[in-house]
């Protein structure tokens, strides 16, 4: 992946208004998103901050691909609401995540009642991808495969996929996906698997088992739909992140952050913690070279599908319903930009012994040093839990950006 350069991070330091994708790519990332969704876009508020490719350089459509709607009967194709969102994001400069093919939820009704012979089912599987990769072929960074495959305990999904051709349906969407789009990406996507566990150790499983049966697997998106509060040490998501690359992927990627409250109104407090958790993730995705981005599952609290699954919570995005930002923005911002100015704070807590073989180096390497040091304009100075220098280079001073987060300005 070429364009993941330090040398391209070196060259675009991005001043104090840069926004999240411009600072994520200056930090060495491919880029920051958003997922959208097509009823969305006639929200004039809302596609203002969603088209600008300095906030978000990157877009996956939240529904407009599945199956439901790109096959709604057998053998009848209909790319319109995809469509939509891959020319939005064209037009906007924003490359493409797209989602997904192989998922057990949102299926057509002809497609979910399982009573399919194994060559059947191989052969709708392998209709739906041919046609549907072979529509957005050159159009998608990369595609999410299969989605979902797992049970928490890491046992397989009883989907209709799995009753009927058992783990084979999985190496069989790789190759499918792959003849029809050998420059996109390909991803197993799930959620989590961003932490230690069954499900996490399954997933490496899933990597090894297409590898083996010979297809290409490049990916594994971690959704990491989390709850303030709950998340995973920035260390526990590095070893996630390792155990995918050791079972043989090159790039990894945050698909569809959310961190909900699950209770609401959030307090002044619970924002900040919120801050400090979107911080966590993003420091583990800025210290593992192969995390190639963040994309969170759309922007803005009024479109966020939480409330609609998870009864009185919500809350989970870096704007809020009015699309104000909030204190988890701040943070990520200064994150980001500490990461882009190489200032401390944004290095690896785990031992990376792995490294993706096409992503080089980023640039968030600590230039400071305890005693006799200066952090440069940008870089992180103070904020809870900070234990690096404290002292600006001349001419700037450390100032206040939250109780996480202070920076050289
Ligand atoms: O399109 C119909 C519309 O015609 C109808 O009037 C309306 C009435 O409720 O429903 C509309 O469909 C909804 C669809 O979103 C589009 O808005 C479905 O009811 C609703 O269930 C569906 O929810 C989506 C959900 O996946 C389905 O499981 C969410 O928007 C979408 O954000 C969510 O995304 C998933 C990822 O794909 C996979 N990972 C988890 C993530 C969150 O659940």
């Amino acid at each position: 992946m070429g364009i993941l350069t330090s040398t391209v991070a070196l060259l675009a330091i991005p001043g104090a208004s840069a926004q999240l994708n411009q600072l994520a790519k200056a930090a060495g990332k491919l880029y920051f998103g958003s997922a959208t969704d097509n009823g969305e876009l006639s929200d004039t508020a809302y596609v203002n901050i969603l088209k600008d490719s300095n906030m978000f350089g990157q877009i996956t459509p939240g529904n407009g691909q599945k199956w439901q709607y790109t096959e709604p009967s057998q053998g009848s194709f209909s790319y319109t609401s995809g469509d939509q969102i891959v020319d939005f994001a064209k037009a906007n400069d924003q490359i493409v995540r797209c989602h997904t093919l192989v998922w057990y939820s949102q299926l057509p009704s002809w497609g979910a009642d399982g009573s399919w012979s194994t060559s059947q089912l191989t052969s709708i599987i392998n209709t739906h991808i041919a046609n549907e990769v072979g529509h957005y072929k050159g159009q998608c960074y990369s595609w999410d495969v299969v989605n979902e495959a797992l049970n928490e305990d890491g046992t397989y999904r009883d989907s209709v996929f799995y009753k009927v051709l058992g783990d084979s349906y999985i190496p069989i969407a790789f190759k499918a996906a792959d003849a029809a789009d050998p420059d996109a990406k390909l991803y197993y996507n799930d959620y989590n698997i961003e932490g230690a566990g069954a499900k996490q150790q399954a997933a490496a499983k899933i990597v090894k088992l297409v590898k083996d049966a010979g297809a290409r697997i490049d990916g594994v998106g971690m959704q990491a739909h989390l709850i303030v509060g709950s998340v995973p040490s920035q260390s526990d998501l590095e070893s996630a992140m390792e155990s995918y690359l050791s079972a043989g992927v090159i790039e990894l990627a945050y698909t569809e952050l959310d961190i909900r409250f699950n209770s609401l109104p959030a307090s002044d407090s619970g924002l900040q913690q919120q801050a400090g958790d979107y911080e966590t993730v993003t420091k583990a995705c800025l210290a593992v070279d192969a995390c190639v981005g963040i994309t969170i599952w759309d922007y803005t609290d009024k479109y966020s599908w939480i409330p609609s699954v998870f009864n009185g919570a919500g809350a989970a995005l870096l704007w809020d319903e009015n699309f104000s930002e909030k204190p988890a923005y701040s943070t990520v911002s200064s994150v980001l930009q500490a990461a882009a100015t190489g200032a401390a704070g944004v290095t690896s807590t785990a031992k990376s012994t792995v490294q993706a073989s096409t992503t080089p180096a980023t640039s968030a390497k600590p230039t400071a040093s305890s005693g006799d040091c200066a952090i440069s304009q940008w870089g992180q100075c103070g904020g809870e839990g900070f234990t690096g220098c404290t002292a600006c280079a001349s001419g700037y001073t450390c100032s206040y950006s939250n109780d996480y987060y202070s920076q050289c300005l």
